[in-house]
């Protein structure tokens, strides 16, 4: 099981730091097998002790430039960082990355090895065109990306289930991850509205092998119940 925190746009370096000290402690205290990632702000990187993979929400695809605004590998490297997420719904759809962009970012991080959380997911009107429009828009979001890359982590987020409180039926994820399953066999993560109250139902669901959690990954102490339950399931 995988259990990755997004803060996004969210928390400051020290909070960072503090939230990284209470969740490697846990995970000693706990002995927790499962693969833990947080992606803080890029303000927040550093150097932690502990077992936490830390990872970046974006870079750019070089190692240095000018590219103003913009972070490569040399920045990365100086934390260690070997882990990137890609084609969040929120760079493709508020920050306009297209999936040519994003499948050149996946590219160049794939040649240098990194571990890359690949996100994928539909808007509510594909989601109401029925199932067929659904994985036709899943399939282009696909283009250009090795799905059996051996770091490669996919994440199912349907855009309408971030941030609404909204998650769709048991069903739909096993179904959805069914489809995804019979294109990769790397581990498939669920994303959208995860939070403790329903994180037992959604790892409890046939190829979902870890969820990918924003808002309720804030706190750190329902972060860590959350880890807990998927440690259970494995
Ligand atoms: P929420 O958990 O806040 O819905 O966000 C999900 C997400 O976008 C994680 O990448």
């Amino acid at each position: 099981m995988i259990v990755a925190a997004n803060f996004k746009t969210n928390k400051t370096r020290t909070q960072t730091r503090e939230y990284m000290d209470e969740v490697n402690r846990f995970i000693h205290l706990e002995k927790i097998r499962c693969e833990v990632i947080v992606f803080p702000p890029l303000t927040a990187l550093d150097s932690f002790m502990g077992e936490v993979t830390l990872g970046v929400q974006n870079a750019y695809a070089v190692e240095k430039g000018a590219f103003t605004g913009e972070v490569g590998t040399e920045q990365l490297d100086e934390f260690g960082i070997q882990t990137i997420l890609i084609g969040h719904s929120e760079r493709r759809h508020v920050l306009g990355e297209s999936q040519e962009e994003i499948a050149h970012k996946f590219n160049y991080f794939k040649e240098l090895g990194y571990k890359i959380v690949y996100c994928v997911g539909e808007k509510v009107e594909t989601r109401e065109a029925g199932q067929e429009a659904l994985m036709a828009y899943i399939n282009a979001q696909l283009v250009g990306i090795d799905l059996e890359y051996s770091n490669l982590v996919i994440a199912y987020e349907p855009v309408w289930a971030i941030g609404t409180g909204l998650v769709p039926s048991n069903e739909d994820i096993r179904s959805i991850h069914a489809d995804l399953r019979a294109k990769s066999s790397r581990p498939l993560l669920y994303g959208g509205s995860v939070k403790l109250g329903n994180m037992d139902e959604i790892v409890s669901i046939e190829n979902v092998d870890g969820v990918l959690v924003g808002g309720a990954s804030l706190y750190a102490q329902s972060f860590c119940q959350m880890i807990k339950i998927a440690e259970d399931k494995i």
